[in-house]
């Protein structure tokens, strides 16, 4: 139910009025002029514009007939990052390493102020879509691959974002996008057809969704891509029936970029735009998303006779009981907190989330460095900050703008090393050798030089935002360019090499991950992620990170998500062993830990395991909690996570780890649709990653 001031707006509103509240505009594509005229025809919305251009948007639009106040959005996806001066975060995917909700609600306040602080009100974040398949283009922006993960920290950053009232002065809209099951899309096509069930989007797909409609979330995305042929656009059941009804969601839906207009010309299921914007408005978007043609489209349709504007009705009071919630008719502009763009404060938010999200794949014992007089730091991706960025910075959005000057603060992992190894007094050269891409800087011999005589190589290899982002889907993940040349290169000098990925994904690393004496995936570590990695490296604080993905060993595993069904004959490839390289839930530390006496008490549902610190080092690890139902009515993974608890143990501590569950949390999707528990045996297992070998298991019988 709306509220008497909502309803009264909508009484007094034309039709005209309504069908502009439903129109999203982007700034940057269509100009000052008209913008401005938008804005005074009652646009409900604009995305990407900034400081003053917004102010010009609002007093436009207030001095409207109605004066309805304007919703700014913008993609403020790890941290303000297409403001220069902001604050600029680890990807989702590295965050999603640090496994904690508290990183993931910081990064959700920090940037929820320094955009609120700009005077805009929405971000379009959280991405929940899960990436099952390292080819597609967007798996920077996710959590990861799997759905309790994923559900956990996009509750989180949501509450981060929105905090306990949209209205305060900082805080701003979230966005869980995209509904749905759009990381999914069949060969890892961005925006293409995903080949899922509904039974499948309700088990796999939906709940970090749920979570994020618990969390009170107050919009949606309606994903680019269909399902099983249907434009998610233009399927009333996905987004009426399912995200409403069942869901219980309670804001609005905005379409992604052009989805009216692709209903047309990409996906043809309707022959103009009226066909297009009648189905849209149908399905239950309540805000199209550059699609300015859907305007004069629904005018006409109910004018004749073709939609019923109660359609229209019910969308408008969507979109300004969000606007309602959050204070707008009171205040139109946030305020935030003056002064805190980019501010000190803020930096450490983010240089902690990127120490957290460093993870130790391999280590011989090279790592923490000590006893080098001389290091070399190799690679292009060492001493680049936009292949550190990756993708949605002001070097990317809305516009790539090539030549763009990267703004301060940001350390990059060349930097970070020279400063720590300057202080401890050793020796550190830098040789490019080569980027991703093959460039004319490529110089292998330089970088063969460079590492003679040096007592460790820091090879730094990864890829570049050419390489992934929307419209950029890999057919191939290996290293590309001269990187395993190179690697093959230093490796025959025999000197200890350790190497950094600093990668938008999971990458295919030929002989590396054997012949590496240590590795370390570091991702998109944003402004600090260069300080982080050298700081790990020189052990000035012991890493945690956990892979929220796995690894193929080639491109032709893929998927390789460790949530797979049982029944492949063979359970492998025949030219390739049956495990990935690196599996969700791994990660080393400079310290171990062993854990003992797995209990599972099936009245009480009531976990419990002993785990210690049996290193020499203080260490923070991540206690996994899975579950297997060991008979099921349909097909179910061989394991799935439900819970997981992070400790913090000096060298010899040990702690008894209870963990309470819930009957729920061990539940299927059966053939009707339902989700039901069905009664049987269950294995629990509990450990250090997703790997049968580091789990203890228990039976039990619900
Ligand atoms: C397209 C992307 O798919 C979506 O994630 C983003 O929020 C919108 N464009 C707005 O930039």
């Amino acid at each position: 139910m709306a509220s008497e001031r909502i309803e009264n707006l909508v009484r007094q509103m034309t039709l005209e009025e309504k069908a502009a509240q439903m129109v999203q505009i982007p700034y940057a594509q269509t100009g000052r002029e008209e913008s401005l005229r938008w804005a005074k025809m009652g646009a409900g919305s604009f995305l990407h514009v900034l400081g003053d251009d917004a102010r010009e948007v609002q007093r436009a639009a207030l001095s409207s007939r109605l004066g309805i106040p304007v919703l700014f959005g913008i993609d403020a996806v790890r941290g303000h990052a297409l403001n220069d001066r902001a604050t600029i975060f680890p990807t989702q995917l590295a965050c999603a390493c640090a496994w904690d909700r508290e990183i993931a609600k910081d990064m959700g306040k920090v940037t929820a102020r320094e955009v609120a602080t700009d005077g805009l009100h929405w971000t379009f974040s959280p991405l929940l879509c899960l990436s099952r398949d390292a080819r597609w283009g967007r798996v920077d922006e996710t959590f990861g691959e799997d759905p309790y993960l994923t559900g956990e920290l996009a509750a989180a950053i949501i509450e981060g974002y929105q905090g306990g009232d949209l209205a305060s002065p900082e805080s701003i809209a979230a966005c869980a996008k995209h509904f749905i099951a759009y990381g999914e899309a069949t060969g890892a096509r961005d925006a293409y057809d995903s080949s899922v069930s509904c039974r499948k989007v309700r088990e796999v797909f939906l709940p970090p969704f749920q979570k994020a409609v618990d969390a009170g979330c107050a919009t949606f995305m309606t994903a680019y891509g269909s399902i099983d042929c249907t434009p998610l656009t233009a399927d009333p059941h996905m987004l009426r029936d399912i995200l409403r009804d069942e869901m219980g969601f309670q804001g609005f839906v905005v379409t992604d970029w052009s989805n009216v207009t692709s209903l047309v010309r990409n996906q043809r299921v309707a022959k103009d735009a009226d066909e297009a914007s009648l189905l849209a408005a149908l399905a239950g978007n309540d805000m199209m998303m550059n699609s300015p043609e859907f305007y004069e489209s629904v005018i006409r349709l109910v004018k004749e006779g073709k939609l019923e504007e109660a359609v229209l009705d019910e969308a408008v009071r969507h979109i300004l009981t969000v606007k309602e919630r959050m204070g707008l008719f009171e205040q139109p502009e946030k305020t935030g907190k003056p002064g805190c763009i980019g501010c000190e404060e803020h930096q450490q938010i983010a240089l902690n989330a990127a120490r957290r999200s460093i993870t130790l794949l391999k280590n011989n014992g090279i790592l923490p460095l000590k006893k080098v007089k001389k290091i070399a730091v190799i690679g292009g991706n060492g001493d680049d900050i936009r292949a550190q960025y990756g993708d949605w910075t002001y070097f990317t959005h809305p516009e790539p703008i090539p030549g763009r000057q990267p703004v301060r603060p940001y350390t990059t992992v060349r930097e970070g090393l020279e400063k720590l190894a300057a202080e401890k007094g050793i020796a550190c050269e830098y040789a490019y050798g080569c980027g991703p891409v093959p460039s004319e800087k490529d110089d292998l011999d330089a970088a063969v030089k460079a590492a003679e005589g040096a007592d460790a190589v820091i090879l730094v290899v990864g890829d570049v935002v050419s390489q992934f982002g929307e419209n950029r889907d890999r057919a191939e993940l290996t290293l590309s360019g001269k990187q395993l040349e190179l690697f093959a290169l230093l490796r025959a000098l025999q000197i200890p090499i350790v190497t950094v990925l600093l990668s938008s994904k999971p990458l295919v690393m030929g002989t590396i991950p054997d012949e590496t004496d240590a590795l370390v995936a570091a991702f998109n570590g944003g402004a600090h992620g260069g300080q982080a990695v050298a700081e790990a490296l020189f052990g000035l604080f012991n890493p945690s990170g956990r892979l929220p993905i796995s690894f193929p060993r080639r491109t032709g595993q893929v998927p390789v998500y460790y949530n797979q069904l049982p029944g492949w004959h063979g359970g492998k490839y025949c030219d390739l062993p049956n495990t990935p390289q690196f599996v969700f839930g791994e990660g080393l530390s400079y310290t171990d830990f062993a854990y003992r006496d797995l209990t599972m008490d099936a009245e009480t549902l009531t976990a419990s395991v002993s785990v210690q610190n049996v290193g020499k080092e203080a260490g923070l690890e991540t206690v996994q909690v899975y579950f297997r139902d060991c008979v099921s009515s349909v097909i179910t993974p061989v394991k799935n996570l439900i819970a997981f608890r992070q400790v913090a143990l000096q060298p010899g501590e040990s702690q008894r780890v209870t963990i309470q569950l819930n009957r729920s949390d061990f539940s299927l999707v059966n053939r009707q649709e339902q989700r039901v528990v069905e009664e049987g045996e269950f294995t629990l297992m509990v450990g250090r990653s997703s790997r049968d070998e580091d789990l203890l298991m228990v039976n039990f019988t619900l």
